[in-house]
Parts: structure tokens; C-alpha cells; sequence
């Protein structure tokens, strides 16, 4: 089964041909057309010059992905695209395009969610993992925690009360003066720096459940590196310059205290689950965080676990994992039903805030 997938969530227009076999998923192609220099003078993406580059990109990063492949558009069996969480104006193009390739081929279209196809990236070119499992998602606007028996439907049993780790990231660059995006420069300067040159705070909660809050670490690393507000009675204490040394000792301390709350987020998750998890499944930009991968693997290993983290190039935004997951997940008949709309938020990790209140 071929399945051409569709990723324009938010700031990569992304294509990809998936060819799934007795369930195993080889990547055919994998094509990601970024924005990153359209929005680096802004420091951060601009929603509505996101979804108008998507348009501009769509049809060639379509057909380059075709073309990597080697397939026509007749040999496709599917399309899925996702529909949800991200930015509503970029994920309409990528849904658009979907549903007009499903009727003009008669193939069914799967919507998918990004979060969830974050996991199914550790699934890409390799065999089938173990389950249950344990999922954890750190992206730009999720870190989430899953109880996972399969791949399609993951339970949410953590996630932050505010901030994202990769937003977190982000912010923290913006902070030490690196720019935009923070995550791949902060961890750049953290292999020159002193991880424990500054003790930040956790961004777990202990508290019951699985929760985490990044505005603490954050407001924490924003003093040690521009000093406490101080008043007239008290004037703050004075701060060491923001040398290039003192950068690189920031972002390490960062890093630390980042990639440790998720440790921590990981052993509160395993003493909450019932039926031991066999694997690991991480997924998100911050995944490529070398860092973080050393970490969950030694935490992995350290209970029994096999550790799963993508390939470099399936951490970041990319259509591969979202061929992937759409191929796992039983078609409807004919095109299937083309009324399904494009949702900011994720149904299965509902945003960055956690489970929705049901409205009373
Ligand atoms: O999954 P992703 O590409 O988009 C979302 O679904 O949000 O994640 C993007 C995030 C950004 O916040 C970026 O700074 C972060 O992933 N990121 C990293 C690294 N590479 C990307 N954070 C830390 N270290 C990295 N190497
Ligand atoms: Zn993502």
C-alpha cells in the first residue's frame, strides 16, 4: 500500500510517500519545504505568512515527492493528511490539497493528528515495537505523555500547564540572544557551557499526575541572565555580564534543568502505569536534542525499556510520520467522508494546556 502524506501544520510545507507492508513502514520519500529564513527576521512564526508560503509550496512539494518515490499519482492507495492541532491557515492548505487529491483519485483520505504522528515517526523504517508503551511528544506546542497499546490511539496521562518544552526553548534563545529557532541554537552553545554553572528549577510539578510548567525554569533563567527586578528600597543584586561564556553556561544550565523535568515527568508516568510499558516511543523537534536523547535512553534502559526516538530528520516536522500513522489507521471506503475540518487544537492531547473542561 502506497500512502502519499501531507504535513503543513505550521511553519514546513511537507509531502512524503510511505509504502506500508504486513504493517511495516519503509519511507519512500520525504520532502519538507522549511520557512524558517521567512520567519527568522520576525523571531518566531508569523501565522499568516505561514499559510501563504504553504500556498506558493503545496503542488511542487507534492510533486517532488512523487517524483523521489518514483511513483504516479494513479499508484497512490491513500492520502493522509493532518488535520489538526496547529495553525488554522496553514493546516487548511494541507487539508484542501488532501481532499482535492482523494476525490480527483477516488482514494480514501485520512485525517490524522500531528501529536500523535509525532510518535509514529519511531515507527519509520523499522520493525514494529513492543507494547505497551509509554509516548512522550516534546515539540513546539506539546509535551505530552501517552499510555500507549498501539500506535493509532494513545491515552494522555501528562502534559504542561503552560508553555511547550520547545517553546520554552525558543524563548530561553530569545533570552540569551541567539535568535530564532532557539531550540537547535541553545544546544549548540550548551556543548561549551558548564551545566551546573546555575541551578535552575525543575519544570515537573510534584503534584499528583503528570504535569509540567516551564514558566518558572523560564523566569529563572530570564534573572540569571538579566539580573532580578529590584525596587528602590532594595536594588537587585548585581549579575555577571552576558559574555559568550556566560551564554553558553546559561544554555547548558537550561538544557540540564529542561531535559531533567522531562526525566522526572517520565518517572512519575511509570509509577502511574498499571501494566509495565516495553518501550519508550519519543516524538517532536526537541527530540533531535542530543542531550535528551542521551537521557531517555539511559532512564529507558535503566527500567527495562526499549528506548525509540526518531531518526534526526523524522524529529522535526515532517509528512513521513504523518504517511505513517494515516497507513495504520483503517481507511473508510470510496474517498471516505470529505466534511472533516481542519482544528487548531489536538482532540488527542488538546493543546499545550491539557485535557479540556468539559463545558458546564
Ligand atoms: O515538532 P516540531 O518541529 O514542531 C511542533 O510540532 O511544534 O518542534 C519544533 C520545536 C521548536 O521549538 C524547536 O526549537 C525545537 O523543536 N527543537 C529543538 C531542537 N531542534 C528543534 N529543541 C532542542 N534541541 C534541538 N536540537
Ligand atoms: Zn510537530
Amino acid at each position: 500500500m502506497l500512502v502519499l502524506g501531507i504535513e503543513t501544520s505550521c511553519d514546513e510545507t511537507a509531502a512524503s510517500v510511505v509504502e506500508c507492508t504486513a504493517g511495516a513502514l519503509n519511507v519512500r520519500s520525504n520532502v519538507v519545504a522549511s520557512q524558517e529564513a521567512l520567519h527568522a527576521p520576525y523571531g518566531g512564526v508569523v501565522p499568516e505568512l505561514a499559510s501563504r508560503a504553504h500556498l506558493a509550496c503545496i503542488v511542487p512539494t507534492l510533486e517532488r515527492a512523487l517524483r523521489d518515490a518514483g511513483v504516479r499519482w494513479s499508484d497512490l492507495d491513500r492520502i493522509g493528511v493532518a488535520h489538526c492541532p496547529g495553525l488554522i491557515g496553514s493546516l487548511l492548505v494541507g487539508v484542501s490539497a488532501a481532499k482535492g487529491v482523494a476525490w480527483s483519485l477516488g482514494k480514501p483520505v485520512v485525517p490524522v493528528d500531528h501529536v500523535v504522528a509525532h510518535l509514529a515517526a519511531c515507527l519509520l523504517d523499522r520493525p514494529m515495537p513492543a507494547w505497551p508503551a509509554l509516548g512522550v511528544v516534546v515539540s513546539g506546542g506539546h509535551t505530552s505523555v501517552f499510555r500507549m497499546d498501539g500506535p493509532t490511539e494513545p491515552a494522555l496521562i501528562g502534559w504542561t500547564i503552560d508553555d511547550a518544552i520547545g517553546e520554552a526553548f525558543d524563548k530561553a534563545a530569545a533570552m540569551l540572544g541567539l535568535g530564532y529557532p532557539g531550540g537547535p541554537r541553545i544546544e549548540r552553545e550548551a556543548i561549551g557551557g558548564d551545566p551546573q554553572a546555575v541551578r535552575l528549577p525543575s519544570a515537573f510539578l510534584r503534584r499528583d499526575g503528570v504535569q509540567f510548567s516551564f514558566s518558572g525554569l523560564k523566569t529563572a533563567l530570564l534573572y540569571a541572565a538579566r539580573g532580578v527586578p529590584g525596587t528602590a528600597r532594595r536594588p537587585a543584586p548585581p549579575v555577571p555580564a552576558l559574555t559568550p561564556e556566560r551564554v553558553r553556561d546559561l544554555a547548558a544550565s537550561f538544557q540540564h534543568a529542561a531535559v531533567a523535568s522531562i526525566i522526572e515527568g517520565l518517572d512519575a508516568a511509570l509509577a502511574q502505569t498499571g501494566d509495565r510499558p516495553r518501550t519508550l516511543l519519543v516524538g517532536g523537534g526537541v527530540s533531535a536534542n542530543q542531550a535528551l536523547r542521551a537521557a531517555l535512553d539511559g532512564w529507558a534502559t535503566t527500567h527495562g525499556l526499549e528506548c525509540r526516538v526518531p531518526m534526526i530528520a523524522h524529529c522535526i516536522d515532517n509528512a513521513a510520520m504523518i504517511a505513517g500513522l494515516a497507513a495504520l489507521i483503517p481507511a473508510p471506503r470510496g474517498t471516505g467522508d470529505l466534511g472533516f475540518v481542519a482544528e487548531p487544537m489536538s482532540r488527542i492531547a488538546r493543546g499545550a494546556r491539557g485535557p479540556q473542561r468539559k463545558a458546564s
